[in-house]
């Protein structure tokens, strides 16, 4: 078994928790179950970084002794990660007198005996607010460039680290691990920075109180970000258990925001060259994830709190946006309504739908017991989308092991929709085949929910147990879990929607209909315009001519009638001419359904049959049943009447069956 020991950056605590914050630790989160999934014996470390100048500000601010208010803190972040489900195994404050002062007075001392310590005076700017010595050259208009404030001017004796004494030994060190630095914009920014040259850095700050004592000089203490950076050693037992230090360490990968790769990759590993200690395995920049493209921050007043997002919807849904969202690596945006959007595709209709049909269907045509068979393309496909998982995964791509399971998702509602099974159903002949199509479906299910565990932990283990899975999620591992499995018998459970839709809030887009019409259905609770119901008029498909309704001649509508029509995406299964009808074509239409519905529609002068099959359109979904030519419709289709005849149907290509249009 390899072990797999990984870390986050530790957390300032002078504020909670934000969404930016909270996406480096359920990133790092998936990381680790990935891990655990692949049965390594894995480390996950996160921890807080209380040190800082702005903390012991916060705790004057707050009239409350510095340890008191972290420990405080402590239990905000505690408990914003329990609300995200992130599984650290252990987590550090660099206020821990019994681990972490020991660890970084031995690094200290050890920098000390090497000869790379020395005493000096430091005179220049320094950023409270990123706890770094700035040189001027780096100031714009005298100010920091990341916080657009004055940084305070210093002149102090300091003892100072021989940083530049590593320019060689880094760039050498780089150049034999190319994977050191993740991902290659990261990799580039530090070549350049260390390549222009290194000064050496103050690791001491005089005159204050609040932090570790220099072990020679105890009147100073150690600069802030030397003392949290040795938190990785130190939480594992350097300086003070030696046998768990030299079984643990060096740490595979250290995740830290792009902002701070710079200390990771350059006076960290220093640091521990200077101590003779082994270097981390990688560092992996992740991006900064934005709100409506703007940074988060308290002035701003634009801070998203993970846990409102948790607190309605569960975590997963957010782990999942943000792992399957954000290329890894590169920044990112959330918006709410992106948000919902992505629960409305990817939860509610694609895969919600997916373990609803599956299971509703067993129920229904097998008592809910299924027994081995089939083993078709589906086999092949689940068996290519977990090497693909694997592989993206392995290198940290985790939004395209995310695509690959989703690639098995959307492959299995389409191998319902393709083999039909309601139609299987009707005919006895074809018992051995339907049990087939269900297995099948059924094993692409769990398989793809086996993918998902390090990303959507308690939905994937529901969806494992409604698709009879019997070994508990953390007992499975990657290789035995993801084989298609060709025999035995499961149960299924049919327990009802994992996600409901929401049905009230943000909009879903139904994409364009051609390229430069708008789309027919973007209106937004956000921005209800009365013009939401005349929508159609709007969206005549190329080579036909729009004819606008003055909307002056239109009756208009209140946003709730408009509400009352059910539209939705649904996709032609079949589609066949009425007997003695010129007019009427009868359609079988998925609309996200657990069985497909039957529809009539006065389209037939204009389409032949075989053209509609597979075509995705709109239909009126909540409307009463009628009776034509003595076949039972059940819904309506939408389709544009151009003057002169006709009739055009609205296509909502690539949208999900059962998607609401609004
Ligand atoms: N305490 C230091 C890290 C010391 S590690 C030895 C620190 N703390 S922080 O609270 O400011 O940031 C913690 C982590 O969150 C950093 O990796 C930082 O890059 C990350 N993020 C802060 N805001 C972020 C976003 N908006 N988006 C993504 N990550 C962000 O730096």
């Amino acid at each position: 078994m390899s072990s797999f020991f990984l870390t986050t950056a530790i957390d300032f605590v002078n504020s909670r928790p934000h969404l930016g914050t909270a996406y480096e630790k359920i990133t790092a989160d998936v990381i680790a179950r990935y891990h655990r999934l692949k049965g390594d014996d894995t480390w996950f470390l996160m921890g807080n970084d209380e040190h800082s100048q702005n903390v012991f500000r916060r705790a004057q601010e707050q009239g409350k002794a510095p340890l008191a208010y972290c420990d405080e803190m402590e239990q905000v972040f505690r408990e914003v990660w329990r609300g995200l489900d992130i599984s650290f195994n252990d987590f550090i404050r660099t206020t821990d007198q019994k681990r972490h002062f020991p660890g970084v007075q031995t690094l200290v001392q050890a920098c000390l005996d090497n000869g790379d310590v020395y005493e000096g005076t430091y005179e220049g700017p320094y950023c409270v607010s990123c706890e770094e010595f700035k040189p001027e050259k780096d100031l714009v208009d005298g100010l920091c460039p990341i916080h657009k404030t004055k940084p305070e001017w210093i002149k102090e004796r300091n003892w100072f680290f021989r940083l530049s004494k590593y320019q060689r030994p880094l760039l050498a060190y780089y150049e034999e691990h190319p994977s050191f630095i993740e991902p290659e914009v990261r990799r580039n920014e530090v070549l350049r920075l260390v390549e222009d040259g290194l000064v050496d850095l103050s690791i001491s700050r005089a005159g204050q109180s609040w932090g570790i004592p220099l072990p020679n000089d105890p009147q100073s203490v150690v600069y802030v970000w030397f003392d949290a950076l040795t938190n990785y050693a130190s939480a594992v037992g350097y300086g003070w258990d030696d046998e768990q230090f030299a079984r643990r360490w060096p740490a595979n990968l250290h995740i830290v925001g792009k902002d701070i790769t710079r200390f990771h990759c350059v006076i960290w590993p220093a640091l521990l060259m200077s101590a003779g200690l082994p270097l981390p395995g990688q560092v992996f920049g992740h991006g900064w994830v934005f709100f409506k493209g703007e940074r988060m921050s308290k002035t701003m007043g634009n801070i998203v709190d993970p846990l409102d997002a948790a607190k309605r919807f569960g975590p997963d849904p957010l782990r999942l946006y943000l792992t399957k969202e954000v290329v890894y690596g590169a920044d990112g945006d959330f918006t709410w309504e992106r948000f919902e959007e992505k629960y409305n595709a990817d939860l509610a209709n694609n895969l919600g739908n997916l373990v609803n049909r599956v299971a509703a269907m067993t129920e229904r045509y097998r008592q809910g017991r299924l027994v081995a068979g089939g083993g078709g393309s589906l086999a092949t496909l689940a068996a290519d989308s977990a090497s693909a998982y694997r592989r993206a995964m392995d290198g940290l791509a985790l939004h395209e092991g995310v695509a690959a399971a989703y690639r098995l998702i959307s492959a299995a509602n389409e191998y319902i929709a393709e083999t039909q099974p309601w139609s299987l159903a009707r005919d006895p002949a074809h018992a051995d085949r339907l049990s087939g199509v269900l297995h099948d479906a059924a094993e692409a299910v769990r398989i793809a929910a086996v993918l998902l565990l390090p990303v959507m932990p308690s939905s994937a283990a529901e969806i494992l147990r409604r698709m009879g899975e019997t070994t508990a999620p953390g007992d499975l591992r990657f290789d035995t879990a993801t084989a298609w499995r060709a025999s035995g018998e499961r149960g299924i459970l049919n327990a009802g929607a994992l996600w409901p839709r929401l049905e009230d809030k943000g909009a879903i887009t139904v994409s364009e209909t051609t390229p430069g019409t708008p789309s027919p259905s973007s209106a937004s609770s956000a921005a209800p315009a009365p013009s939401a119901a005349s929508a159609p008029s709007a969206s005549a498909p190329a080579g036909t001519t729009p004819h606008p309704v003055a909307p002056a001649a239109l009756e208009q509508i209140a946003i709730d009638d408009f509400m009352k029509v059910q539209l939705k995406v649904a996709r032609i299964l079949e589609a066949s001419n009425v007997p003695k009808s010129k007019k009427l074509v009868q359609l079988k239409v998925d609309v996200g359904e657990a069985e497909p519905r039957t529809i009539l529609a006065g389209i037939a002068e204009s389409y032949q049959p075989e053209q509609l099959v597979g075509r995705t359109i709109v239909v009126v979904a909540n409307l009463k049943p009628a009776k034509l030519m003595g076949i039972e419709s059940n819904g309506m289709v939408l389709a544009a009447s151009p003057e002169g005849g006709g009739a055009l149907l609205l296509n909502a290509e690539p949208a999900v069956p059962g998607t609401r249009v609004r």
